[in-house]
């Protein structure tokens, strides 16, 4: 059942932002892959272009190229972008090296990060994920450099930063595993509370749905993105890719990974989130082929396009919930 319209076109006529995370290559060098970005999809997350390790050779500098380049197609094709991430534990610049610095360095750091990384992209980014994954898989806050340095308030002052820098931009919380109802989401809730108490501006929590191995149950992701818009908050699906335990995937796993991407856009429409990226464009793109050891824990398929950048049943599944 493959429809004539591009998922783009459908999802601008339901008003809906469906988005890709890209690598900055192959925008450049492949022209399939730059094609489908440009004709499939209405928004932009730079994949690593703009976390902290890509734009901070060294101390001093910033390399804005990669994102810059991401940041200027997305304006070229009238998408909308998702700036991926101010504050996070992972990927920080090889030279980082936390101990060489105080509290109060560290501090300034950040700042003086956030303030000219959003600065640069102001009226261009449109959504920042502030903070990433600041929870841990056991409910507790992650300790992180950040953490170590400025206690729970890194995430108060680095949305403020944020805030002052663009009043305009959207600033969200972002994490994984806390997509359904479960011990992590109550801890994700809960900070999002107190930190909504404490006056901190921030407008919603990204759901990043890597369905790795388990998928989370539609109908607890559905209650759990009701509890945060009870809050006030926005919510975002923001780095969907669903993939089989390895070696585990069913004969008709095609048809149901179909069903699962189905199932989450009307998850999405029924509760009005208005935004699902997917994280990479075609299946040779996806981080499972090479993060860790993820490549032996789960089947490297979990896009709405093949390796060859060819649509899927995904694909036709995604256009028929958002036309319907
Ligand atoms: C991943 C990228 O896809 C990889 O290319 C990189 O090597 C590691 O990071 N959660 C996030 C994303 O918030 O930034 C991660 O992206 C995937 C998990």
């Amino acid at each position: 059942m493959s429809s004539d319209k591009s998922l783009r076109q459908t999802a601008d006529e339901r008003g809906f932002n469906f988005g890709v995370a890209v690598d900055p290559d192959a925008l450049r060098n492949d022209v399939s892959y730059r094609a489908r970005v440009r004709d499939e999809f209405n928004t932009l997350t730079p994949e690593n272009a703009l976390k902290m390790g890509p734009l901070r050779p060294s101390p001093e500098t910033y390399d804005f190229g990669d994102a810059d380049a991401i940041v200027n197609f997305a304006r070229a094709n009238d998408m909308d972008v998702r700036g991926h991430t101010l504050v996070w534990h992972n990927q920080t610049p090889t030279w980082f090296q936390p101990w060489d610095y105080t509290d109060d360095q560290l501090e300034r750091f950040l700042r003086e990060h956030i303030q000219t990384v959003v600065g640069r992209y102001r009226r261009t980014v449109d959504v920042w994920d502030v903070v990433n994954e600041a929870v841990a898989d056991d409910g507790t806050m992650r300790e992180t450099v950040w953490y170590d340095a400025m206690g729970e308030t890194y995430l108060d002052r680095a949305f403020e930063w944020a805030h002052e820098v663009d009043p305009e931009a959207d600033l969200y919380y972002n994490d994984y595993g806390a997509d359904a109802i479960n011990e992590k989401s109550d801890a994700v809730y809960d900070l999002l509370e107190r930190l909504l108490d404490r006056g901190v501006p921030v407008d919603g929590v990204g759901l990043q749905l890597h369905a790795l191995g388990e998928w989370p149950d539609c109908e607890s992701i559905a209650e759990n993105i009701r509890r945060f818009q009870a809050l006030g908050l926005d919510v975002q699906i923001t780095e969907m890719d669903v993939a089989f335990p390895a070696g585990e995937a069913p004969e008709d796993a095609p048809q149901r990974q179909a069903a699962f991407y189905r199932d989450v856009v009307e998850v999405c429409l029924d509760t009005g989130v208005d935004t699902l990226v997917t994280w990479g464009v075609g299946d040779a793109n996806s981080w499972i082929r090479v993060f860790r050891d993820f490549s032996e824990r789960y089947t490297g398929d979990p896009l709405l396009f093949d390796d060859r950048n060819r649509p899927k049943p995904a694909y036709d599944a995604v256009i028929d919930a958002l036309d319907g």
